[in-house]
């Protein structure tokens, strides 16, 4: 099982090199999906108000599709306060009161931060740490900020990978946001924190997912003969910050999600996705002789391929609007079966 992940991190890293090195064009990515307009990221300004209300339409169109169990919004009001003539903020996280035990499936940091002086660059780079105490703090994110000189812009930051314990240690939790190009202070005006989190193990209670029913084609891996694998449904998730395009930033949620691939052999009789598959392996079975003699390529096999796709659920900013959310259903996102075509 190692070997064969190994294997399949080491095709998709692959492809994604060859993504970034013939730059398949950033360009391209929402055009192809044909999503039109692409965002500018450097207008991006959505509300704290506009986040939550279109955050509730999102994660009500995922009720409705028959999908995993669907995490609840909770939003934090957090204190902040600056230091004078300095590039630190510090954002305290008081312990919280929310009851059972909580699982993140993403968290956020959204802060609306005054216009920068007139001396420093509208682009700025700001880094987050949690803070342990007066000298320990652990690195959390890195991220350029698009701040204006005459107006207030809202700002995001990924807290995932941190709030987790936070919300169940029930601790205060203190973060330092540093500016590293700023020559004047940086100053936090509101600050919140947006959870989508599953009470008590309700994640584990996938009763209707999509997979579950199609269950079939599924890739069991075993110990020994996984290179040979037939044609199944492999896992593969996909993190869209991880494309590199930075357009990606404009997609609010999911941040990642089980996308699935089809790989394996297809041997006669096995998975037919349609008759017009069986009769060509039939074909290939025949031609493959005739072929060898006459020293020419042999008309191919039935290939593993998608046969069954979902949807999945988008929340991105309005390309035509940098303060509005839009939710959308993407078509074809998610492999649910293979079979051989
Ligand atoms: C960002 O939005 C806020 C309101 O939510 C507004 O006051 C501010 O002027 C906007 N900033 C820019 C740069 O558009
Ligand atoms: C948690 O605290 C908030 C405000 O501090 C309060 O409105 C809410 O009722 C509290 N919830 C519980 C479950 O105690
Ligand atoms: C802010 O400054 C920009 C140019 O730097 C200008 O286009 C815009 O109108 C100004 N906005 C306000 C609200 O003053
Ligand atoms: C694929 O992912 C699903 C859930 O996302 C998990 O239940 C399953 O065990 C995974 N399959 C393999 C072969 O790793
Ligand atoms: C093959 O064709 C027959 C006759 O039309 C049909 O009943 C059957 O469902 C088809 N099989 C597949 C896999 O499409
Ligand atoms: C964007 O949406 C806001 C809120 O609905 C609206 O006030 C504003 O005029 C819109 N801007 C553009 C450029 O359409």
């Amino acid at each position: 099982m190692g070997y064969q992940f190994f294997l399949e991190t080491a095709a998709w890293t692959f492809f994604l090199f060859l993504l970034q090195t013939f730059s398949l064009g950033a360009g391209n990515f929402f055009q192809d999906l044909g999503l039109g307009a692409l965002p500018d990221i450097a207008k991006i300004n959505v509300s704290q108000d506009e986040y939550s209300q279109m955050m509730e339409v999102y994660l009500s169109a995922r009720r409705s599709s028959p999908t995993n169990h669907v995490p609840h919004l909770v939003t934090f009001d957090v204190g902040h306060h600056f230091l004078d003539n300095s590039r630190r903020n510090m954002i305290d996280l008081e312990s919280n009161n929310l009851s059972g035990e909580l699982e993140v499936e993403s968290g956020e940091l959204k802060l609306l931060i005054d216009p920068v002086q007139v001396t420093d660059p509208e682009v700025v780079q700001v880094r987050i740490y949690e803070k342990f105490g007066p000298k320990q703090r652990q690195f959390v994110d890195e991220k350029t900020l698009y701040l204006s000189h005459n107006q207030t812009k809202w700002c995001e930051f990924d807290l995932t990978n941190s709030i987790q314990w936070w919300l169940n240690d029930k601790i205060n939790f203190r973060l330092e946001l540093i500016c590293l190009n700023c020559k004047g202070s940086l100053r936090v005006r509101e600050a919140f924190v947006n959870a989508l989190v599953f009470r008590d193990g309700m994640r584990k209670k996938r009763s209707v997912s999509p997979f579950d029913q199609t269950r079939r084609t599924d890739c069991r891996y075993s110990s020994g003969n996984n290179n040979r694998m037939k044609c199944c449904r492999h896992n593969m998730t996909v993190t869209f910050k991880d494309l590199r395009f930075p357009e990606m930033a404009s997609i609010v949620q999911p941040k990642s999600y089980e996308a699935g691939y089809c790989q394996g052999r297809c041997p006669p009789n096995y998975n037919y996705a349609t008759n017009h598959s069986r009769i060509q392996t039939l074909v290939h079975q025949m031609d493959k002789k005739i072929a060898k003699q006459l020293s020419r390529r042999a008309i191919p096999k039935a290939c593993c391929s998608p046969s069954k796709l979902a949807p999945l659920e988008i929340i991105r900013v309005d390309p035509y609007n940098n303060s509005k959310l839009i939710v959308e259903k993407w078509e074809n996102m998610q492999v649910t079966e293979c079979a051989c075509s």
